[in-house]
């Protein structure tokens, strides 16, 4: 069993893609690892989000993280800024943090570049945050995407010459973890690439979207300019809309389209409106749990509360030890 942590950004809405890879990831971890799972709203500080604004973003992750599957008995899942613990070790390991290797990180001077106007120290100092997150409950695996392969491997560095500094193996060193089978890659409605990756509108399907939404966004995905002959290859267009069809529809049914598109005698309209529908299904009971939490306020503040109880014992636990490591008198 190994101790997994995880932080989630409080952006945008959950689409099909984030269901079939990160969650699945976490549903299926949280029963076999000790897992903690936070909403990370202090990293989300960097952009300067007004006060209401952030505390709905908050909110509205952790209902939707609740109604994919997160099981707030099985993992611990709590709010970052409900550890106050999180700063102070923050604040500690920006002693073993040299400004120079920050400012090398691809994703600083990504910001930077996108952001000139708010170059501030938090921008910065965001893989020291990230790594106190991660060694604040000794976790070993990290189950994030490539993009946060060098953040990881800071974290590993401050461990390192934390360790060094002090003559210890207190902290072990955290890795990259993606739950054993391959990864379902989800594509998305336009044409190519990964659902989610482009900004445009109709190119993510959202787990709270309505049905009549599901409906448009579908029929309006990209196909190609006709079936072709009986034994033509795929267009990649096409072939996304059938691995979406495999995703949510029943075998019977996608080999009903399969033959139908090998056969060249296929309608592009009759599956959108089959894909439509199944996705319709597969996300209405989804749907149904975001209404049913949203409006509980009290399972909601019960789900935190407890989640913010477990994450400080072992939060506290740690600082303790490694305020005694450091010097500090009591
Ligand atoms: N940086 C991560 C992201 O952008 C979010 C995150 C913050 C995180 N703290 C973390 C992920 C700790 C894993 C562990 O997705």
């Amino acid at each position: 069993m190994e101790t997994v942590v995880s932080g989630i950004r409080s952006t945008g809405h959950l689409h099909l893609g984030n269901y079939f890879g990160a969650i699945r990831n976490f549903i299926q971890m949280q029963h076999e690892h000790q897992c903690y799972f936070f909403i990370a709203d202090l990293h989300a500080l960097t952009t300067h989000p007004k006060p209401e604004d952030f505390r709905q973003s908050v909110r509205k992750v952790l209902v939707e993280y609740l109604a994919a599957g997160l099981d707030p008995e099985a993992c611990t899942l709590y709010i970052q800024s409900d550890l106050p613990q999180i700063p102070e070790l923050y604040l500690l390991l920006n002693m073993y943090a040299y400004v120079g290797e920050l400012e090398r990180c691809t994703s600083f001077k990504e910001k930077i570049r996108k952001h000139p106007d708010n170059i501030n120290a938090g921008l910065l100092t965001y893989p020291v945050l990230m790594a106190a997150d991660i060694i604040i409950h000794k976790a070993t695996k990290v189950p994030v995407g490539k993009d946060q392969e060098q953040h990881l491997e800071m974290a590993r560095n401050f461990v390192n010459r934390f360790n060094h500094l002090y003559q210890t193996e207190y902290f072990p060193e955290p890795h990259a973890y993606n739950f054993g089978k391959e990864l379902v890659k989800v594509p998305g409605l336009d044409g190519s690439g990964k659902m989610g990756k482009s900004e445009g509108e109709g190119n993510a399907i959202f787990l709270v979207d309505e049905p009549e939404v599901i409906r448009k966004k579908v029929m309006r995905a990209v196909t190609d300019t006709g079936p072709g002959n009986p034994g033509q290859e795929m267009s990649e267009p096409v072939a996304n809309l059938f691995n979406l069809l495999s995703l949510v529809s029943t075998k019977d049914t996608v080999d009903y389209f399969k033959e139908q598109h090998d056969k060249a005698i296929i309608r592009y309209g009759d599956l959108k409106k089959q894909l439509a529908e199944d996705i319709i299904m597969f996300t209405a009971p989804i749907r149904e749990k975001v209404r049913e939490i949203s409006a509980n306020d009290d399972y909601l503040e019960q789900v935190i509360a407890l989640g913010g109880l477990k994450a400080r014992e072992s939060a506290a636990r740690t600082l303790k030890e490694v305020r005694a490591i450091i010097g500090f008198t009591n």
